[in-house]
């Protein structure tokens, strides 16, 4: 479904189907979370609304008795009929009260409970989504999965439900003992019900509509202010806080729009169906009083003759009944919604994960002198790749070198358009390999494939000899250290993002790291050191330190491989020179990938290979490829003379 129709939410007759599914889905996951405790709660729900149904059978007593007091004067003789029964009117209402409290006190435990396993299994689910869902999903809308469409699901589960099955209970109830007193009265009470049930059904379904579409509205105007505000820079030097304006204004009009028509016609609902019952109420007392003065002969259940009594008790069941139908009614639009809500968040949950059919793992190993390889059960420095064998059964262990290979590799993020050809890429372990060439020519995209963010076409890549989709990818990108091209830092201490490479870390091994990647020397002049706070991505660093500590990050993990994404880019020369020292020395005997603009950051390269459209058209050192005097003898002597 576009987005775009989504949104606006044309409720179709399969979309509503869906919703139903999905309604019915999120009550079993419901279930699920408390399997004992739930049949408890409803039979609780249940016998806190019977005092109130079952009220009118002792009322009708008490009405007949005073009536009969009214007639003969006789307070005594009628106190010894009406004040046990008053007494245990009042005893059943107390216990109502007390099942009542017990029920609300365990709907909200249960309804909070729910809605933290549901928030825990999105989030979940979320985390083992391919990079792929989120180029594809605004992220203002996976946003609103936690904040609106949870929320339908809290007023279904701790208000709809309950006071559906109540309401429901007492409609049937009240039904059974309108008949026991009377058919004649049930018949215009019946009368009264088909008219409400035709307006319900009008009004109720242009209802039901809008409040799906005032859902969609809220996540995408949700979604609007998020853009905004990451990109609240961007606005004030464009000047477009104007222009930012109008657009929210637009997608905040429909909301209104879409809100104030769902409102009106949930708010009109209910006063119609009060005054029809109101008109009810005229019509019983009328109906009754002439069927009491011309004694015309009851049929019910329980053989009672016509009399006022039961023309009271009516008039008070009538009420009952019409104020639960009415509860039903205000009941359906949190049902739609709730529906329309759990099947955003079950499209979420439904989403195919990130597949992963690798089964060679990544172990700490112990290399004996004579070259073989046991698993152990600590950190030992050393990895090595466990490979069962399927066909025998046995297992063998090949040593983690950082030996990688990419093999005649296409790809495309799109299909049709291809941005990569034909990629062959040989790095020996220690070996320092790098991309360069201009923007969008497919350097983070190799990368991007070295780790598996994203599968190839065609092609194959081998990491030290193994085809990496035999691997597994938490164990793949493990022993990959990744700096991305965009820095991305956690809220949290200075320290805490450093030591994100790799949780055991300690203290130490993270200012050991810091100093590797020249990051010590700032982070010592924070005010507080590495305990400084960082939020916001980090906003209260420079871009080059945010960098620094990104590098940390990779370095703390001590992976054999590291990619290096622009990483530098936005460090001064000076210090990048630091970083590159520090690197050197993390990396000996490592593999290095290094993407850079900067072409002196890759001069000392093993090799370098120039991208051009998704091709290589070059590779060889430094001093060879200045000497074959093409692309990037042009790149580097250009840069030379803009320098
Ligand atoms: N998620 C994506 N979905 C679709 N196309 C993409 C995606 N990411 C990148 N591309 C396209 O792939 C091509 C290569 O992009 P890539 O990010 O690899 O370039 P790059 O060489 O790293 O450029 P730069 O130097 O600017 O970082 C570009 O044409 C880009 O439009
Ligand atoms: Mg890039």
């Amino acid at each position: 479904m576009s987005d775009n129709r989504r949104r606006r939410g044309a409720a179709s007759l399969s979309d509503m189907k869906g919703s139903m599914g999905s309604l019915k889905r999120s009550m079993k996951e419901y279930y699920k979370c408390f399997p004992k405790l739930m049949p408890f709660v409803y039979v609780i729900i249940v016998l806190a609304a019977l005092p109130n149904d079952l009220s009118p059978l002792i009322m009708q007593k008490i009405y007949k008795l005073i009536d009969v007091w009214f007639k003969t004067g006789d307070w005594e003789s009628a106190k010894v009929d009406i004040v046990p029964l008053v007494i245990i009117l009042i005893v059943i209402y107390a216990i109502g009260i007390v099942l009542s409290t017990v029920q609300a006190q365990l709907m909200a435990f249960m309804t909070q409970k729910f809605l933290d396993h549901m928030r825990c299994d999105m989030f979940g689910k979320m985390q083992k989504l391919p990079i792929r869902y989120f180029d594809s999903n605004k992220h203002g809308f996976i946003m609103s999965h936690y904040t609106n469409d949870i929320d339908t699901l809290r007023q279904l589960v701790s208000q709809a439900i309950p006071s559906l099955l109540q309401a429901g209970l007492a409609v049937a109830i009240v039904f059974v003992e309108m008949l026991y007193f009377s058919v004649w009265m049930t018949i215009v009470i019946i009368l009264g019900i088909i008219v409400m049930g035709f307006v319900t059904s009008k009004v109720g379904a242009g209802s039901a509509k809008y409040f799906v579409r005032q859902q969609n509205s809220v996540a995408a105007t949700e979604g609007y202010v998020q853009e905004m505000m990451n990109g609240q820079k961007v606005v004030k030097v464009f000047n477009h806080e104007k222009e930012t304006i109008e657009s929210f204004e637009k997608l905040n009009d429909e909301l209104y729009s879409d809100s104030s028509k769902a409102n009106s016609y949930a708010n009109i609902l209910g006063p119609i169906i009060n005054n029809i019952g109101n008109i009810m109420y005229v019509l019983i007392a009328v109906v009754g009083g002439v069927l009491v003065y011309y004694n015309v002969p009851n049929l019910s259940i329980s053989g009672l003759v016509f009399e006022v009594s039961i023309v009271a008790t009516f008039l008070n069941m009538s009420k009952k009944f019409m104020a639960n139908l009415n509860q039903v009614t205000m009941q359906m639009n949190a049902i739609v919604m709730a529906a329309a809500g759990a099947e955003r968040i079950f499209t979420l949950m439904d989403s195919e994960p990130e597949k992963d059919d690798g089964y060679v793992t990544l172990v700490d190993a112990e290399i004996k002198e004579d070259g073989t390889i046991t698993e152990a059960d600590h950190h030992t420095g050393k990895w090595a790749w466990k490979h069962p064998h399927q066909a025998d059964g046995t297992i063998t262990y090949q040593e983690l070198k950082g030996d990688v290979v990419l093999d005649m590799v296409d790809f495309s993020y799109v299909p049709g358009k291809q941005v990569l050809t034909d990629v062959c890429v040989y790095a020996k372990p220690g070996q320092k390999v790098a991309f360069v060439g201009a923007t969008g020519a497919g350097k983070t995209t190799i990368t991007n494939l070295i780790n598996r963010f994203y599968d190839i076409e065609d092609g194959k890549i081998r990491y030290d000899g193994i085809n990496v989709n035999k691997i597994r990818k938490d164990d793949l990108r493990r022993s990959l250290g990744l700096v991305l091209q965009e820095t991305n830092l956690f809220t949290g201490t200075v320290m805490d993002n450093i030591r994100y490479g790799k949780l055991d870390a300690s203290d130490e091994e993270c200012i050991n790291a810091a100093r590797l990647a020249g990051a010590d020397g700032f982070i010592e002049r924070l005010p507080e050191g590495y305990n400084t706070m960082l939020e916001n991505n980090g906003a209260n660093l420079s871009q080059g330190q945010r960098q620094l500590i990104s590098i940390a990050r990779a370095a703390v993990a001590d992976p054999p491989v590291m990619i290096l994404d622009e990483a530098t880019s936005s460090i001064d020369t000076r210090t990048e020179a630091i970083v590159a020292r520090g690197m050197d020395k993390l990396m000996e005997g490592r593999t290095v990938f290094v993407i850079a603009h900067r072409l002196s950051t890759v001069r000392n390269s093993d090799v370098i290979m120039v991208l051009d459209h998704g091709k290589i058209i070059e590779r060889g050192s430094h001093d060879q490829l200045i000497a074959e005097k093409g692309t990037y003898y042009r790149l580097y002597t250009g840069a030379f003379e803009l320098e």
